[in-house]
């Protein structure tokens, strides 16, 4: 069963308007934070509902939170990732162009829990038409008095700005994102220091995805405990799926954290389309493991169960295959895409993702032999964990999971030949 907590105002006439906004509930959870929470008492709060990053990693939000160092003289700053680059997603999309309060909302609760009087939504520049949609929510907030000086007539400060990206993947990576949003070329930086610490133009940032924020005004209004309640102990929440490929129903679908993979295919999505069977999911987004049909029997959709299932929750982008799929094709289109979008700036991705990617396209064609397939799984591992930044590891996940799952869809378009001692 869906659960609309974040989608609930989808779907009402004019649900971007802040009147729609403020007769479902809207800013009620600001309101409540000024009267009646310190700034640390949001973060518990926040930290009780075990909410995790939405973003892909799953990281606690909470915890992240509490790494701002408040004492800091200089400024803080709140950032709203609204890159939604990762094949597959589309989640964060509807959540601003139906409800865009929501976002402001829990973006203003953040600003307020970590000191911070200014906050930036870097958008993904394809996303350009959801632009004025924010902007006109943020005028609105602005005139109505939840943003701006003197919130809600408390002494609190804080303000919203919308800033578009130019269409790089990477620049959905929280360092890169930073860069550009400073105007320099998006690439990512060396972490030690994390954002939290030095992160916008130096100075302590909390850098979080759309849903992750939307979150935020239930869990003030209904408490962190009933939050939780809502998923898994560790994984608390809903969370919202964006289901893809051979289904009958594909769309966005809110679910509780630990809801079963196979029914949120077969029950919301209406299963695997022209009474097929399936085949394979990527369920996080392209920079996860693929799975095995066998292995999305028992999975649950949350971040520790995604893991014992052999795969992970990232961004929630779930890519459903049917029994006709090849999937040396679907991998060698995701090559494409991460060879693509590698910044360039270290050896070991620009290098290695353009190997893969002429290999990929040799075999696609047909001249190629089973030393390819080993030269691939040898160039694999000189990218993993050598990498710069984590789409080293993102480009070769799915292709090291794929040869290792499905291995019959590679072997059978190389041809044999004896292998080549490696040095
Ligand atoms: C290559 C790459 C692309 C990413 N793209 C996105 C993105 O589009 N949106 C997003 O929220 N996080 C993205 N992330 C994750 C961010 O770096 C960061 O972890 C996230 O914004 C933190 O927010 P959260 O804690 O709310 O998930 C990406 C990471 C990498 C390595
Ligand atoms: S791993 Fe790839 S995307 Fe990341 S810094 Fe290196 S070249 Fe750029």
């Amino acid at each position: 069963m869906e659960l609309k907590i974040l989608t609930k105002r989808f779907g009402l006439p004019n649900s971007t308007s802040i009147e729609t906004y403020l007769a479902h509930e809207g800013y009620q959870g600001l309101q409540k934070t000024l009267k009646e929470f310190t700034p640390d008492q949001v973060i518990d709060e926040v930290k009780k509902s075990a909410l995790r990053g939405r973003g892909g990693a799953g990281f606690p939000t909470g915890l992240k939170w509490s790494f701002v160092p408040k004492q800091s003289p200089k400024p803080k700053y709140v950032v709203c990732n609204a890159d939604e680059s990762e094949p597959g997603t589309c989640k964060d999309r509807p959540l601003m162009e139906y409800d865009p309060h929501q976002l402001v909302e829990g973006m203003a609760i953040a600003g307020y829990a970590l000191g911070s009087k200014r906050g930036y939504i870097y958008i993904r520049g394809e996303y350009m038409y959801i632009v004025p949609i924010l902007e006109k929510a943020i005028d609105e907030a602005r005139a109505k008095g939840y943003l701006g000086k003197n919130i809600c007539g408390s002494d609190f400060e804080f303000d919203l700005f919308v800033h578009p990206g130019a269409g790089a993947y990477i620049c959905g990576e929280e360092t890169a994102l930073l860069n550009s949003l400073e105007g320099l070329r998006g690439h990512p930086r060396i972490k030690p220091p994390f954002p939290a610490v030095a992160g916008l133009y130096g100075c302590p940032t909390v850098v979080n995805n759309v849903e992750t924020f939307t979150a935020v005004p239930h869990i003030i209004m209904k408490g962190g405990d009933w939050y939780r309640g809502l998923g898994t102990e560790k994984s608390g929440g809903s969370k919202m799926f964006s289901v893809s490929g051979h289904v009958n129903k594909p769309g966005n679908y809110e679910v509780p954290m630990g809801y079963p993979l196979m029914q949120l295919i077969n029950e919301e999505c209406g299963g695997v389309w022209k009474g097929r069977k399936l085949k394979a999911v990527i369920p996080g987004g392209s920079s996860v493991y693929i799975m095995t049909a066998q292995e999305c029997e028992n999975a649950t959709l949350d971040y520790e169960g995604m893991v014992k299932a052999g795969s992970s929750v990232g961004s929630g982008g779930v890519i459903v295959m049917d029994e006709t799929t090849d999937i040396f094709e679907t991998t060698y289109n995701l090559i494409h895409f991460y060879n693509h979008e590698s910044c360039g700036w270290c050896t070991p991705c620009r290098e290695g993702t353009d190997w893969l990617h002429k290999l990929f396209k040799k075999i696609h064609r047909g001249e190629g032999t089973t030393e390819d397939l080993r030269m691939i799984e040898r160039l694999c591992p000189n990218i993993e964990g050598r990498s710069h930044c984590p789409l080293g590891e993102a480009a070769v996940w799915p292709i090291t999971s794929a040869m290792k799952k499905f291995p019959e869809d590679f072997r059978r378009r190389v041809r044999e030949v004896e292998p080549v001692a490696a040095d």
